[in-house]
């Protein structure tokens, strides 16, 4: 049966990019057995021919392999810089963000609370936050934007009173920080195959890009990939904030490191070809 555990897994590489080596691939044929379990099929061969035969079996395969591990303001040190530095020398009115694996939205939420935190007047202001996932059960928390109130607490108070309304056991996300999300379902795969002309798949061009914690779940050839078509996203001189496990340093890139910064972020240099 390992013949078809490995199938599995190849095609959630091809589809996905995410990589099940080592012990992630215990991880991956526990949560597919409790899933085979779940459907009442008799063997893994057979989970393997409904996958093929059902894109909604492919989405619920998406929803139980990802790891959603997230977090309010998580690494705070890349809020400080965005919100002192990006977001206070933009000089146009104009700021478009990508949130790359946001998961349950406690990132895409933390960018817009640092925004309107920080502008004097974000209404005149042209705001996106393009918030995206693979996972569709994380899009749709997010979109709710319901946190119970254990996961608010990396929030600042003066946020959680002006940016959500509190319930008996958590908060929700008021409706103008909602309005400068689009939540949207994203394959980072989609992205890193896409050739010209629809090579960014419609969603565009980028100041500031989160892409944190994400690549760590592919294989070593799909991040260095992924850094890439994140370069390709990103305008110039705009910015891209990885995850603590993701130093660029490890790949091939042309951004610039922002050393000065104490965390992690890179910064998309005017003339191409330099590489750090
Ligand atoms: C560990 S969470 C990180 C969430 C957030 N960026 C953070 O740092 O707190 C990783 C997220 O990446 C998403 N993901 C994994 N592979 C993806 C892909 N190919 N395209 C888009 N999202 C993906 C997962 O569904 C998951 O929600």
């Amino acid at each position: 049966m390992d013949e078809y555990f490995d199938k599995i897994a190849c095609f959630l590489k091809k589809k996905s990019r995410l990589s099940f080596t080592g012990h992630k691939r215990s991880v991956l044929q526990q949560r597919l057995e409790n899933r085979r379990q779940q459907l009442g099929l008799a063997d893994i061969s057979c989970y393997w021919n409904a996958l093929n035969n059902s894109s909604a079996e492919e989405m619920d395969l998406y929803n139980l392999v990802t790891t959603n591990e997230t977090s309010f303001f998580r690494n705070s040190s890349q809020f400080h810089y965005f919100k002192e530095v990006i977001i206070k020398q933009q000089t146009t009115k104009r700021i478009r963000i990508l949130s790359a694996g946001c998961s349950t939205g406690e990132e895409p939420y933390s960018i817009a609370m640092t925004i309107f935190d920080t502008l004097e007047n974000p209404q005149e202001w042209q705001i996106e936050i393009v918030a995206g996932d693979l996972s569709d059960n994380c899009l749709n928390v997010a979109r709710e934007g319901y946190y119970d109130a254990e996961k608010l607490s990396k929030i600042p108070e003066n946020y959680i009173d002006r940016f959500m309304t509190t319930t008996d056991d958590g908060a929700v996300v008021k409706d103008p920080l909602k309005k400068i999300i689009r939540f949207t379902r994203l394959n980072l795969n989609d992205l890193m195959n896409a050739e010209l002309p629809s090579w960014n798949c419609g969603i565009g061009t980028f100041d500031v890009i989160f892409c944190r914690n994400v690549m760590i779940y592919f294989a070593p050839p799909c991040q260095q990939l992924l850094v890439d078509t994140l370069h390709k996203l990103i305008l110039p001189e705009g910015y891209l904030f990885t995850g603590d496990a993701e130093p660029l340093h490890l790949f091939r890139h042309e951004f610039k490191a922002v050393h000065q910064a104490g965390c992690l972020v890179y910064q998309k240099t005017p003339e191409p070809g330099r590489y750090n």
